[in-house]
């Protein structure tokens, strides 16, 4: 059962991640039977990172969750997941990473979420630790998904789990690259399926 200091502050932060996958995402963490640092793609506020977060400080594993914090596209001014609430007065730009830190802060998971600030591509290219688990939540474009998938899933130790958020196979319910990468990983990759709720998508890679 995770805390309920930490469910609450979860369910609380701002972000997108409905409380059931939220919940999911810290029941596979639990479930990790392999060695390495968990990987997150797209912090934003902390939302999904608090769920793992709490997990990790269970299993004694840090989830790194990167993030260049100026919003996807999508996210920008005028676009449908705009929020006029995390824009810096000054600059102009988005800016999650204050709230970010402020929501580590107030759960104590500085221990156990370590914030890498940076484009998701940049920090892949120098990142040669084997992973235990990748959660991609970032740029939902075609381009920013598939690099997204190209660059971290081949990172992930055999028996690891590769998590894929907003995975919609009907295109009525939303956009199409990440279920376009949640189908490579199933038919290209090593990947079988272990869990599913709501748009999250859970996949193992064979041990
Ligand atoms: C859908 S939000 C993540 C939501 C978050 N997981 C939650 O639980 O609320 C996507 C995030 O990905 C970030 N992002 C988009 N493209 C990126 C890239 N190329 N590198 C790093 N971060 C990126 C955006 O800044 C944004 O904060």
């Amino acid at each position: 059962m995770m805390r309920t200091d930490l469910e609450r502050a979860a369910r609380s932060a701002r972000g997108f991640m409905p409380h059931d996958e939220g919940l999911c995402l810290y029941q596979t963490v639990l479930e990790i039977t392999v060695q390495g640092p968990i990987v997150e793609v797209g912090s934003y506020c902390g939302k999904s990172a608090i769920y793992m977060g709490a997990a990790a400080a269970e299993t004694g594993s840090v989830v790194f969750t990167i993030d260049h914090h100026r919003g996807s596209e999508e996210m920008q001014e005028g676009w449908e997941h705009h929020d006029g609430e995390v824009v810096n007065r000054d600059t102009g730009r988005i800016d999650s990473l204050p709230a970010l830190r402020r929501n580590l802060e107030e759960t104590g998971l500085e221990g156990s979420v370590v914030p890498i600030v940076g484009d998701s591509r940049l920090v892949a290219s120098h990142w040669e630790t084997p992973i235990s688990m990748v959660f991609i939540d970032g740029g939902h474009g075609p381009i920013p998904a598939h690099a997204d998938y190209d660059d971290w899933a081949s990172k992930i130790t055999p028996g690891g789990f590769l998590a894929i958020h907003d995975v919609f196979p009907d295109p009525a319910d939303g956009g199409r690259p990440p279920y376009e990468i949640f189908l490579r990983a199933v038919n290209e990759g090593d990947f079988e399926e272990h869990a599913a709720v709501g748009s999250l998508r859970v996949l193992r890679s064979s041990p």
